[in-house]
């Protein structure tokens, strides 16, 4: 688990965006209605950063050109985006936020979804 701030600094409502390393894609990590949740810091439209866009209920509305991803399955349920984003599991610990980066999808199974 890599750790991503201390619990009071992720607010209701808020995100905040982690860096891993090079060969790893940011991570947002959400919180909403009390629960944590963790996706790729990347909207599967164009590239903008999803920590950056509007929270409400178990959705995040990307900054860009407004499309919708549900935070608990990374599934979009509007255009202009079609494709998911990645979920992470994230845990709260001791006041501390961890998040645990999922393993990369197979080239594959992302072109499916285009
Ligand atoms: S970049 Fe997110 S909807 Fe276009």
């Amino acid at each position: 688990m890599i750790p991503v701030c201390r619990t009071e600094d992720l607010p209701e409502g808020g995100a905040v965006r982690i860096e891993i390393d090079a060969a790893t894609p940011a991570i947002a990590v959400f919180r909403s209605e009390g629960a944590l949740y963790a996706l790729d810091d990347r909207c599967s439209h164009q590239d903008a950063s999803l920590s950056e866009g509007w929270v409400e209920g178990c959705q995040v509305e990307c900054p860009l050109h407004a499309a919708l991803f549900d935070l608990r399955t990374g599934m979009p349920s509007c255009l202009p985006a079609r494709r998911p984003v990645r979920t992470h599991e994230v845990t709260e610990a001791d006041g501390m936020i961890h998040v645990r980066p999922a393993a990369r999808e197979p080239a594959a199974r992302e072109d499916a979804y285009a």
